[in-house]
């Protein structure tokens, strides 16, 4: 079964000018159930925009978004939250950790709406910071955290609570090289344990070694070959 269905799917930006930017043009995808697809491109190659389409946070201009049967134009704005909150795991580009709160406090804060205990929520969360390596930083606020370990919390918050599908956006992209293969490692171990069904994309080329399938993309499509001189080299 395939988890994700994306059909002639494009986003294209308007500008003030009148100008426009096919941020995703026309593409087409499945990814199968369990699947862990990595997508690489330059930066502006439309990677965050279609992460947001596929997890519902954007509108796509024109065609179709299916996450396990479900069209996501069908739904409104609650059945939305809805979805995001019960089958999508994103990681952030950006990590959108909430600053008030400590590590752990973000990761719980994921399970808050689920019901379950809090003595579960705290131990969930503390054996998902550890898993991720951040068992001695669980008390700090993110501004304490290097941007790695912000990161990490994400991560840790995005498996939380077991979502069917994950999206991470550049998951490695404050890592050193040896921490993200690391991080990397870890995501596609864990998403397999857990049958999850995983798009991650990146600029970092060495991240190929950690999924079950690469596509390259440039300028809104897919392409069968690597964006020429534009991705980051393995360092080590
Ligand atoms: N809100 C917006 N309005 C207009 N253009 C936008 C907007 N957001 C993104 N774009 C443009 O759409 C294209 C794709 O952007 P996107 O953020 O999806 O790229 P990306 O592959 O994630 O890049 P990066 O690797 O730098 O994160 C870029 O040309 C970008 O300038
Ligand atoms: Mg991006």
């Amino acid at each position: 079964m395939n988890v994700i269905e994306a059909q002639n799917l494009s986003r294209i930006y308007r500008l003030k000018n009148g100008g426009e930017v096919k941020a995703v043009d026309n593409v087409n995808l499945l990814v199968p159930e369990g699947q862990f697809l990595t997508i690489i491109g330059a930066s502006g190659s439309g990677k965050t925009t279609l992460l947001n389409l596929l997890g519902g946070l954007d509108k796509p201009t024109a065609g179709r978004i299916v996450v396990e049967g479900v069209d996501l134009s069908d739904l409104g704005e609650e059945a939305l939250v809805r979805f995001r909150r019960k089958k999508v795991g994103f990681v952030f580009q950006a990590f959108n950790l909430i600053p008030t709160l400590t590590a752990v406090e973000n990761v719980e804060a994921a399970l808050a709406p689920t019901g379950m205990p809090k003595a579960e929520r705290f131990e969930r969360s503390m054996s998902l910071l550890e898993l991720v390596g951040l068992k001695g930083q669980v008390d700090r606020l993110p501004v304490a955290l290097s941007a790695g370990e912000q990161q990490r919390v994400a991560i840790a918050r995005a498996f939380a609570n077991e979502p069917q599908v994950l999206l991470l956006d550049e998951p490695t992209g404050n890592l050193d090289t040896v921490t993200g293969k690391e991080i990397m490692r870890l995501c596609h171990k864990a998403s397999k344990e857990r049958g999850q069904t995983v798009v991650a994309v990146t600029h970092a080329g060495y991240v190929k070694e950690y999924t079950d399938r690469l596509l390259y993309m440039k300028d809104g499509k897919f392409s069968n070959t690597v964006p020429e001189g534009e991705l980051e080299e393995p360092v080590s």
